[in-house]
């Protein structure tokens, strides 16, 4: 039977091709995902590789081609159809429709069929003049896309893809801006949800939001930005309380957390050259000593702050598991979901970065010194690990990670400062490592560790490698360790 839910939202892309419709799903999608929102995204344009395997140029998108037409007809309904099963089998979520529907008939069709299920449609469009921006664009996917894979010359591709915008161009009907040539005709897109993101934001149309589920994609929506940027993370140095292997506390640095701090602004001037960066911190005063070196701006944050341990606080693993036996047991079976007694969970330390991560997409050049958990957390935010995996994402000491962003998502590198700390790292236990997935997921390629090749300065370490990659998670493509007298 079909629950029906207000909650359930089909976010409906919309715009011509190179418009980052696909770069925006992804990041609807990592959001909500990270939220604990169920969400999938469901691309037409995979369905028509399935559907045409060989590729034969743009001709197959121009509207006269009535054979082609009739093809991506079927697909768009085939992914719909996928999508409406998708939502019979959830209770509440969010599915992103990943398609150009360009057409006024498309969006109908889409937005009746949904209405029939009790799945509410939101139009997002992007709408973009800038033939700089999209030639950018085309240059940086669309010649990796699986439909160029045959195309040895790169203007070839972008001939082509060229060719194919201006065959949509030539149907395309924005959201909102007409109504359907038949009088009688009930749909009207003034009535129906939609956000317009132009020029990548400069202007947003935003028209009849329903849902507090709805404004929060829009919100998101009015943050997330294109400009090159870095986000630096690094945990705190090396703590009087790590030695001691305590949980939680507001210790000082030890001695080796101390040269890490000093050392710190050599590690960033390095990675950043003279770029400038804010910097954030916790309220701990581990993650402020840390940070007293770097000459930039500095804000402390609340929500930064470590995981509270609650009853835990001050403790070791071992006394903890000699004090509470059972809650140390809870805590193993599902690391994500247990609440400390009197303190938190990884799950609630989600939901308090949520403000940190919005206000990290609308940022641009930031560095966060914070702790294990909670740099757990932004990092599964930004490398699309699942809550699972999360609380056993490996977090070195004397380490800077910096991301990078990539097509449709971020990879990590990581710095290394040679300068001794304690491994605050606990592993899964055996009972519940869950054995690997036959499918590639997202985070597999950040096993794919790769060094980088050895430049004057820098030192690689050789048997560094096997010491990180031996452990479940490691979130980097790239290491350099750097030798600090
Ligand atoms: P297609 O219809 O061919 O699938 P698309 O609209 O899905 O194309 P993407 O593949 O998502 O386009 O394009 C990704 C590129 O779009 C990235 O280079 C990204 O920087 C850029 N981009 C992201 N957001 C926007 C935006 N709002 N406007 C224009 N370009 C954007
Ligand atoms: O051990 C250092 C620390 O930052 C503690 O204060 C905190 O409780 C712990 O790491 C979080 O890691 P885990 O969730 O693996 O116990």
């Amino acid at each position: 039977m079909h629950v029906a839910s207000t909650t359930q939202i089909a976010v409906v892309l919309v715009g011509l091709p190179a418009r980052g419709k696909t770069y925006i799903g992804r990041k609807v999608q990592r959001y909500l995902l990270w939220l604990g929102i169920c969400c999938r995204v469901f691309n037409v344009g995979d369905y028509r590789r399935e559907a045409v395997t060989d590729y034969t140029g743009h001709e197959f998108f121009d509207s006269n081609n009535k054979q082609a037409e009739k093809i991506r007809n079927e697909c768009s309904i085939h992914a719909l159809n996928d999508m409406l099963g998708w939502f019979s089998r959830i209770h509440s979520g969010v599915a992103i429709y990943d398609a150009t529907n360009s057409t006024i008939k498309r969006r109908k069709m889409i937005y009746e069929t949904c209405q029939a299920h009790n799945v509410d449609v939101m139009f997002v469009e992007s709408w973009c003049d800038d033939e700089d921006m999209i030639l950018k664009n085309i240059i940086e996917v669309k010649k990796s896309s699986p439909d160029y894979t045959d195309y040895d010359d790169f203007k070839k591709v972008e001939h082509d893809f060229q060719l194919r915008i201006e065959h949509y161009k030539e149907v395309y009907q924005e959201v909102g801006s007409v109504s359907l040539s038949d009088p009688h005709d009930s749909y009207n897109e003034a009535d129906v949800t939609y956000v317009r993101k132009i020029n990548v934001g400069a202007q947003m149309v935003i028209n009849k939001i329903k849902s507090y589920m709805q404004s929060r994609i829009v919100y998101f929506l009015m943050n997330i930005h294109i400009v090159p940027r870095s986000i630096l993370f690094s945990r705190h140095g090396e703590s009087l309380y790590n030695q001691l292997g305590l949980l939680g506390g507001d210790s000082s640095l030890s001695p080796n957390g101390a040269k890490y701090a000093r050392a710190l602004p050599f590690l960033v001037s390095k990675i950043m050259g003279d770029h400038k960066l804010t910097v954030w911190t916790s309220t701990l005063n581990r993650t402020i000593e840390t940070a007293s070196y770097l000459p930039y701006k500095k804000i402390q944050f609340k929500a930064l702050d470590e995981i509270n341990a609650g009853l835990c606080d001050g403790l070791t693993y071992s006394q903890v598991k000699q004090k509470f036996p059972e809650e140390y047991v809870t805590r193993n079976q599902n690391k994500f979901e247990y609440r400390y007694r009197g303190g938190e969970s990884y799950r609630d330390v989600v939901l308090r970065l949520e403000p940190i991560i919005m206000e990290l997409e609308r940022q641009q050049n930031i560095m966060i010194v914070s702790h294990q958990a909670v740099l757990r957390c932004i990092y599964a935010y930004f490398l699309e690990i699942n809550s699972e995996e999360l609380p056993y994402i490996k977090i070195p000491l004397h380490t800077v990670m910096k991301l990078t962003w990539t097509a449709y998502g971020c990879e990590a590198q990581m710095y290394s400062l040679d300068i001794a700390a304690v491994d605050t790292h606990i592993k899964r236990s055996a009972s519940t490592v869950k054995p690997p997935p036959n499918a590639a997921s997202p985070s597999d390629l950040t096993l794919n560790l790769r060094i980088s090749g050895s430049k004057p300065e820098l030192e690689s370490f050789d048997k560094f490698i096997p010491e990180l990659i031996k452990d479940d998670k490691i979130l980097t493509k790239h290491v350099e360790v750097f030798k600090f007298a």
